[in-house]
């Protein structure tokens, strides 16, 4: 979009006052800096608000006509980046009002009747939280599937599952990978579920208390496509919980990457070398020639701060207001506006990165396979052959200790246990443990084969729910 014109030195509300706003103020409280984006939305609305005017016969069909010929004009301007935006241009809204009245004449100046600034910005943020936000969800499906083609693909591969940071027990990788999967999942629903919130035109509340004239709120609401109509003209301009709620379910994802972030970390360290980045989503050091550098995990880890911060901010900007609309609901756009930016750009990085990286099987094993990563299985072997758990895991225990004390290795004391013995020191050899978790929902491969065919089913019908 283009530059600005010279002022005309009167914004839109003038009318009661002697003078122009002065250069402070303009700066201070205009958002056109980055509600422009929102022009689309703007247009759709005052689009619907026209008809609406002419439906509820408050304007003639050739006002509305004329009117909406200069809503595509400036369109079109926006399009090709030749709308000229003047000083006095508040915000979107305005510059957009403004622009109308040029081109359409005495006619343009019979846009706003019946309508407030208040539920005109409500209508065009939700307008664009709807559109933005299913782009969202579709691409966290798309990593998910991502998630799911590269859980198929691992077939056997084992590494350490880990609690406390602590080797625990072996689990499949595709089972590692689904529980990402799985989490992102709520993640859509959440996005989903919040849209029943956010899909509810506030247009026709005016400023706070609706108008004297004919307005048909639920035509408006209906051109819009939007699900439903305000209840409460004062709920409708004076509430943000939609944005609070769409900065939550942001940041949930975000954490959720920044957690994928972290071990992708520390799996691609030479320490745990469970993993390899591709060249085209690693970086190098300006300084270091060896280096290879996780930049996309370590952000995906880092950017979550930022995205609790929009919240945790916006939260605070809400704390204690009454109502309906006041000027602090300007606040609105920029975490929001940031928190979308940041996730799609997060999830598109994150997806590439897995879908390339190159599991190191070897290594992931090779941890895994460390014979105290057993203990489980031994004190579970002992429980099916009558002894209570609690003396199962002090005998298992007791030899994990002696071994850690130099003994020998746990297998060769678990043969020579006068308890355990032969059969069972064949589970602590490489790859046994992590067949044996039959559990439904468990990490080994039964289970996994099944669990597979679920995500696939889940992630199924969220694809349908975000189509
Ligand atoms: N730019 C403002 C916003 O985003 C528009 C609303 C201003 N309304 C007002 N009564 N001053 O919230």
């Amino acid at each position: 979009m283009s530059e600005r014109s010279a002022s005309t030195g009167k914004a839109l509300w003038h009318g009661r006052f002697e003078d122009g706003p002065a250069a402070e103020l303009m700066e201070f409280t205009e958002s056109l800096s980055f509600d422009r984006r929102l022009w689309s939305d703007d247009i759709a609305g005052s689009v619907a608000h026209v008809l609406g005017l002419a439906h509820s016969e408050i304007i003639t069909e050739i006002e509305a006509a004329s009117m909406i010929a200069a809503l595509d004009r400036v369109s079109e301007e926006m399009t090709a980046g030749a709308f000229v935006f003047d000083d006095s241009d508040e915000d979107i809204h305005t510059a957009i009002e403004r622009r109308v009245t040029e081109l359409a004449g005495p006619t343009g100046a019979k846009l706003h009747t019946g309508r407030s600034r208040n539920d005109q910005a409500a209508t065009g943020v939700r307008r664009w939280m709807k559109r933005e936000l299913i782009l969202i969800a579709q691409r966290i499906v798309d990593l998910q599937s991502v998630l799911l083609d590269r859980a198929r693909a691992a077939g056997d591969v084992y590494l350490p599952g880990y609690t406390h940071m602590q080797r625990a027990q072996p689990v499949l990788l595709s089972h590692h990978l689904l529980a990402h999967g799985w989490a992102l999942g709520r993640d859509v629903e959440r996005i989903v579920d919040a849209m029943e919130r956010i899909d509810v035109s506030p247009l026709g509340a005016g400023a706070l208390a609706g108008s004297s004239l004919p307005l048909d709120p639920d035509f408006t609401a209906n051109r819009l496509g939007f699900a439903a109509r305000f209840e409460n003209s004062m709920d409708a301009v004076g509430s943000r919980d939609h944005v609070a709620e769409a900065l939550f379910a942001l940041s949930m994802v975000a954490i959720d990457l920044s957690r994928i972030g972290e071990e992708f970390v520390l799996w691609t360290t030479e320490e745990f070398g469970f993993a390899r980045l591709d060249d085209a989503y690693a970086t190098g050091s300006s300084m270091l020639p060896q280096k290879k550098n996780p930049d996309i995990a370590e952000l995906a880890r880092g950017k979550a701060g930022r995205l609790i911060g929009n919240l945790t901010g916006f939260l605070a900007t809400m704390k204690g207001l009454p109502l309906s609309y006041n000027r602090d609901y300007q606040e609105d756009k920029e975490p929001l506006f940031d928190s979308v930016d940041q996730i799609r750009r997060a999830l598109g990085a994150v997806t590439g990165m897995i879908a390339t990286v190159t599991w190191i099987p070897e290594r992931m094993q090779a941890a895994a396979d460390a014979e105290s990563n057993a203990a489980t299985d031994l004190a579970e072997w002992l429980v099916q052959r009558g002894t209570p758990f609690r003396e199962a895991h002090a005998a298992v225990g007791a030899l994990v200790r002696r071994s850690l004390a130099g003994e020998g290795s746990l297998r060769a004391l678990v043969e020579v246990d006068p308890l355990l013995g032969a059969d069972a020191a064949a589970l602590v050899a490489p790859g046994v443990s992590v067949r044996r978790r039959v559990t439904s929902g468990g990490a080994g491969p039964d289970a996994v084969a099944h669990q597979i065919e679920r995500f696939s089913a889940h992630l199924e019908r969220l694809r349908a729910a975000v189509a």
